[in-house]
This record gives structure tokens, C-alpha cells and sequence, in this order.
């Protein structure tokens, strides 16, 4: 299944065919692909290099380790990331490792490393659905993660499957076409919420 962006500027391939599934195909993800998404994540940006991102990452094959994560989301979401073969934890270190100050970018960089692993799972084929709906503290507990880090985000990842495994409010949301706010409404430049000047209306 295919959700291409429907853009008003052109973007590359790899970003337009992004999307966030809950249907996922019964088709394993290979660990030399797996590893191309974290090198992908390892090579994002980050306030002073510090790469405060951790991930924790489950695959199906690894039964126990896979009930292990599947047991850190919400109810909600472990309805359908089930069908997910790989699932995992996205955390960040709260402190810069050079003076131990708070670092205000953490959650940022977690965030641009996990738009690179995106874009490299879309050039793959493959898909990740990121959650915010995870149970944080079950999460530290089961895995030791030390009091500096924060448990953020969840996500899955496979190969998109079909809509009709999911049940019906699921799939319909499925089926919905993605929709964006238009540019004029995040861009700016002369003052808060002027349009930005080169923005085509
Ligand atoms: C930080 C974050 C948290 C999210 N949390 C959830 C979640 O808990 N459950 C869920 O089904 N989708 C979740 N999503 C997916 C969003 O709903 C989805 O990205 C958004 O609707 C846009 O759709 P698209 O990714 O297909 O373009 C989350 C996405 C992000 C980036």
C-alpha cells in the first residue's frame, strides 16, 4: 500500500513515500537492512555531537525480548505493532557528557535521528511507525535505564501490510488520505504568522 504525499513544492522520493502503517506484512527485516537504518540514525546531526540518542530494538525471531518490548507500549498500540517484526525504544540522555549540564536538545536529536532512519527505511521499503504511547517507567525498569535518560518514544518497523488484518476503525484510518497543514501556517518571516514571502499561495 502506497500514501504518497501530496505536495505542493516537489520533495524527494524517499520522503513523500514516508507513512506511518499499523498493517504490517508477515515478512522478517534482515539485520544488514536493520543495520542500515541505526548507521543512518548514527550519522544525524546533534548539539555538539553529543548523540544522545539510545535505542533498544526488538525482532520477532528473539521471542522473549520481542514480548519483552511489545509489553512497554500502551494497550493501544500494542494492538497493532504486533504484527510489526522489529519494534523499539527511542531514549535520550538528558545531560551533555562533557559537563554534565542539562542538554535542551536531547529530545531534538533523538528526533533528527529518527527522521534519517525513516528515510533510510522508506529508500528500503521498509516502514516505521514511531509511538508516543508507551509505558516509560515499565520501560526504564525492565531495561536498567539509568535516571539521566528518558524513555521517549516507541516505534515499529516492517514492511506495510494489508489494511483489512486491522479492525475497523483501525483500517479506516489505514485507508484515510495523509493531510498537512499548509505552509503558510508553520513558515513565517516578517512577523508571527506572516506567510513567509516566498511561499507560493
Ligand atoms: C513522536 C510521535 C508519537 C506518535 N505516537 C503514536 C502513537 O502512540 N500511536 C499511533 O498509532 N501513532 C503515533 N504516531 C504516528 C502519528 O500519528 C503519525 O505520524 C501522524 O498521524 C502523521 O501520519 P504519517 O506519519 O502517516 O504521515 C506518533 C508519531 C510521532 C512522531
Amino acid at each position: 500500500m502506497h500514501k504518497k504525499a501530496d505536495t505542493h513544492y516537489p520533495i524527494h522520493d524517499h520522503l513523500a513515500h514516508r507513512w506511518s502503517p499499523r498493517a504490517f506484512a508477515d515478512k522478517p527485516v534482515t539485520a544488514q537492512d536493520l543495520g542500515s537504518l541505526f548507521e543512518a540514525a548514527r550519522w544525524a546531526a546533534s548539539c555538539y555531537n553529543e548523540q544522545p540518542w539510545r535505542f533498544i530494538v526488538a525482532r520477532r525471531e528473539q521471542q522473549h525480548e520481542y514480548q519483552k518490548l511489545l509489553n512497554c507500549l500502551v494497550e493501544g498500540n500494542q494492538a497493532w505493532a504486533i504484527q510489526a517484526p522489529v519494534l523499539g525504544l527511542g531514549i535520550v540522555k538528558k545531560t551533555f557528557s562533557m559537563n554534565g549540564k542539562a542538554n535542551n536538545f536531547a529530545h531534538h536529536d533523538l528526533g533528527l535521528a529518527t527522521a534519517g532512519l525513516m528515510a533510510q527505511a522508506t529508500a528500503l521499503g521498509l516502514h516505521v511507525h514511531s509511538m508516543g504511547g508507551i509505558l516509560p517507567q515499565r520501560a526504564a525498569e525492565i531495561y536498567q535505564v539509568p535516571g539521566d535518560f528518558d524513555v521517549l518514544t516507541g516505534f515499529a518497523i516492517g514492511y506495510p501490510g494489508d489494511p483489512d488484518s486491522l479492525d475497523e476503525s483501525m483500517r479506516a484510518s489505514e485507508l484515510e488520505p495523509r493531510t498537512r497543514k499548509p505552509l503558510t501556517e508553520t513558515v513565517f518571516s516578517s512577523g508571527w504568522e506572516q506567510p513567509a514571502a516566498f511561499l507560493q499561495t
